[in-house]
């Protein structure tokens, strides 16, 4: 009888242990076969600690470079704030290790470019961009692909929420769950639209920007909070995203809601229910935590296969530059926050 080859698993270092680290361990958790988060490292020691003991991580770096120093590592997961990762990409690609770097790849543009450079050919690196991994968009893309509504004629998605409304306790919903979101000058489109943004390349392709105006109204909020985007696919469709965090009678979080009118056919997403209107009609309903914590896992299994069978990462830095370059041309064309008040 054959024995099967068992593979040693992949040892990978996390960076950072805030808020979104519970869904990136729970993503490494469901493929524990193939992969082991055996350290991490964060300044901020206490919440390192609780993490490490809510996943079972055996060892604990007040740094990157003291996890580097210390343990022999195949990977990191890195997904600390954005102004530290293009040096803890560096820094990995130093010592040879593969990279998945939390989106924004940079603060800016320029800055993304030259980390890009800088560490090419030195090691593999993905950008963890989840977005494109819900369920509900991988089966819109199949339905395009299938040809179902034709050519997309035009685009709309939306995020329109009160999470900048006071709440009846007078907080702020949005800034409950990530505080930092309210100090940071480039806001709403570099941090929460970049997914949309990704998103809309992954289903309809290269997008150019035909207009951006960019707004600020929340004083908890240092940057912009609504934003007014149109951009054209490279077939001259337009495709419009509105999004606003501060809308008196909306809730205070909406999932996503997309519609593609197309030459045959329309496809609407709202919440978890993706529609196929038209000749070929279709309806899918998903479970929104699923939904959710599965595309960290996908994303997260996704950079575990491309190294194991040495693919394509599907957010590999050059796609993702794409992505950057169009945050950072409605950064120039929508006008700063303040100016837009
Ligand atoms: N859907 C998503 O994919 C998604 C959701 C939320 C956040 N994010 C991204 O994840 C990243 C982190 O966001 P968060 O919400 O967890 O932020 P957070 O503020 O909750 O946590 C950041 C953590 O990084 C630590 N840190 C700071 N400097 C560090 C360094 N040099 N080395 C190691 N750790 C360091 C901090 O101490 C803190 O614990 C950001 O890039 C953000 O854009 C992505």
């Amino acid at each position: 009888m054959s024995t099967p080859a068992i593979e040693p698993r992949l040892r990978v270092g996390l960076i950072g242990a805030g808020w979104v680290t519970q869904h990136h361990l729970a993503g490494w958790q469901a493929i524990a076969d193939r992969a082991e988060v055996v350290a991490i490292a964060d300044p901020n020691l206490d919440q390192a600690h609780r993490r490490a003991e809510a996943f079972n991580i055996t060892h604990v770096f007040a740094s990157a470079e003291a996890m580097f120093d210390r343990m022999t590592l195949d990977a990191v997961d890195i997904a600390a704030p954005r102004e530290t990762h293009a040096q803890l990409v560096r820094l990995a690609a130093s010592r040879g290790v593969a990279v998945m770097c939390q989106k924004p790849l940079a603060p800016t543009y320029d800055e993304a470019v030259q980390v890009v450079a800088d560490v090419a050919g030195q090691t593999r690196l993905m950008v963890h961009e989840n977005w494109r991994f819900r369920q509900y968009y991988r089966d819109l893309g199949t339905w395009l692909a299938e040809g179902r509504i034709g050519r997309v004629l035009q685009a709309e998605m939306t995020l329109f929420t009160s999470g900048l409304v006071p709440d009846d306790k007078g907080l702020l919903p949005a800034l409950e769950r990530q505080p930092f979101i309210g100090t940071l000058d480039r806001a709403l489109v570099m941090e929460i639209l970049i997914h949309h943004i990704d998103t809309l390349r992954y289903l309809l392709g290269d997008l150019s920007l035909q207009y951006a105006r960019l707004g600020h109204a929340s004083e908890a909020m240092r940057g912009e909070d609504r934003a007014a985007i149109c951009f054209e696919t490279a077939q001259g469709a337009p495709v419009l995203l509105m999004a606003n965090l501060r809308v008196h009678g909306r809730a205070a979080a909406q999932s996503d809601r997309l519609t593609l009118i197309g030459e045959r056919g329309t496809i609407e997403l709202e919440g978890m229910t993706l529609r196929c209107l038209g000749e070929q009609a279709a309806t899918l309903q998903y479970d929104a935590p699923t939904t959710y914590l599965g595309s960290y896992a996908a994303a997260i299994a996704h950079f575990v296969d491309g190294l194991d069978r040495g693919t394509p990462f599907e957010t590999n830095p050059e796609d993702n530059l794409q992505t950057l370059s169009l945050v950072e041309a409605i950064y120039a064309r929508g006008g700063s926050a303040t100016e837009q008040s």
